[in-house]
């Protein structure tokens, strides 16, 4: 089979790098070209490169950043593009994308919240992919735009479907503890982080509660009804490198459920894109940890196998359950799961659906 044709806009960056990684050597797509600013222009990938336990292939490390073009990437016959632009930048250049017939898989938060735009986290929402054919009526694309979760959120959510699917409740109380490379490259500046923790990330908390309950709400063929439930967070930045802790604490309505019942739900999860054998699915897309000092980031932010899949697994750990009340701590890799995993699993279920 011949290859997608494949670029990443934004390719220097933290979500960026994720994705040259996670392309270089993947079975369906090519990476053809990698798009950054001007201020890049020319440099190779391997003299940009920051994720110390990647090792690139000699063709890719060689390959040289080139200033963002939609008319370039026309040209080099792109079909997919891989976002990991600021969110500002984002609005203007996917569009534009969109409409020029390319794939966009987004990581900005730019178009999440669009009517006719999915939040695609494939084991919870496959079906909600559909909905990319409405933004072909409604804006004359030739192409498409499917966006993921905010980096928190995909944790969260990952953790939240098999409990929504067999539980009641409506609030969800969570404090998050995320790593420094969400807040992208150079991030915070040390000596403001190191030895410190923030109490606030800009919007992070309005972006959990609304995009929480759109991933988990329900597509009917024309529009993605919000899920009724409310997420309470407090977001924190921590001087972790990579991987978002998440201490999540709900009350559930009606019969008490037992701690072995809650495990056996966790790790009992799958989705379609475990069904479908897709490349960078997780065999689990939750993994139970039962110690009681687990999930770490420094340990478990790389959770997930095959090879192709590591990140893209959500820990869950230190279950407990107090009467209705169910505490639990979740992490998720933020770059991988949260970030350019997600995409890179996105574009193999549109490609499996026919839509590429
Ligand atoms: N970090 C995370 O954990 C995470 C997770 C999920 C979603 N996201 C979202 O993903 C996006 C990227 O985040 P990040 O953390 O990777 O940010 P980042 O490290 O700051 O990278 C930003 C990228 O955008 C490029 N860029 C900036 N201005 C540009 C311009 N005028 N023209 C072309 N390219 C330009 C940069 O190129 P230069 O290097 O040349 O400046 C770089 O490649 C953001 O929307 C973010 O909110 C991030």
């Amino acid at each position: 089979m011949n290859k997608i044709r494949a670029a990443i806009f934004g390719a220097s960056g933290m979500v960026g790098q994720r994705f040259v990684s996670m392309l270089q050597d993947h079975p369906q797509i090519e990476l053809i070209a990698a798009y950054s600013s001007d201020r890049s222009r020319g440099r190779r990938l391997e003299d940009i490169w920051k994720l110390p336990e990647i090792t690139l292939s000699e063709d890719t490390a060689s390959m040289k950043l080139e200033k963002l073009s939609i008319n370039d990437a026309v040209k080099k016959r792109i079909e997919i593009a891989f976002g990991a632009l600021p969110a500002d930048l984002a609005k203007q250049v996917e569009i534009e994308a969109a409409s020029a017939g390319l794939a966009i898989f987004s990581n900005a938060s730019a178009y999440r919240m669009e009517a006719d735009v999915p939040i695609l986290i494939p084991e919870i929402n496959f079906d909600h992919l559909g909905i990319v054919d409405l933004q072909r009526e409604n804006r004359e694309f030739k192409g498409f735009i499917v966006t993921n979760a905010n980096c928190s959120v995909t944790g969260l959510a990952v953790a939240l479907k098999p409990l929504v699917d067999r539980y009641s409740f409506s609030d969800v109380h969570v404090s998050t503890y995320q790593a420094i490379s969400g807040a992208g490259y150079p991030g915070i500046p040390s000596l403001d982080i190191n030895a410190n923790c923030f109490p606030f990330i800009k919007n992070e908390e309005e972006k959990m509660n609304r995009e929480a309950r759109k991933i988990l709400g329900e597509y009917n063929g024309k529009d993605i009804v919000p899920r009724d439930i409310e997420v309470w967070p407090h977001c924190v930045r921590v001087p972790s490198r990579d991987g978002h802790l998440e201490a999540v604490s709900i009350s559930i309505e009606g019969e008490q459920p037992t701690l072995e019942e809650v495990v056996k739900t966790f790790s009992s999860f799958t989705g379609m894109p475990q069904k479908l054998r897709l490349p960078s699915a997780p065999e689990k897309p939750v993994i139970v940890r039962r110690e009681d000092d687990r999930p770490q980031p420094l340990l478990d932010a790389m959770a997930g196998s095959p090879a192709r899949a590591r990140g893209m697994a959500v820990s869950v750990g230190r279950i407990r359950v107090d009467r209705n009340l169910l505490r639990f701590f979740c992490l998720v890799h933020n770059t991988i799961r949260g970030g350019a995993g997600d995409s890179v699993l996105n574009a193999e279920c549109a490609i499996h659906e026919g839509k590429i």
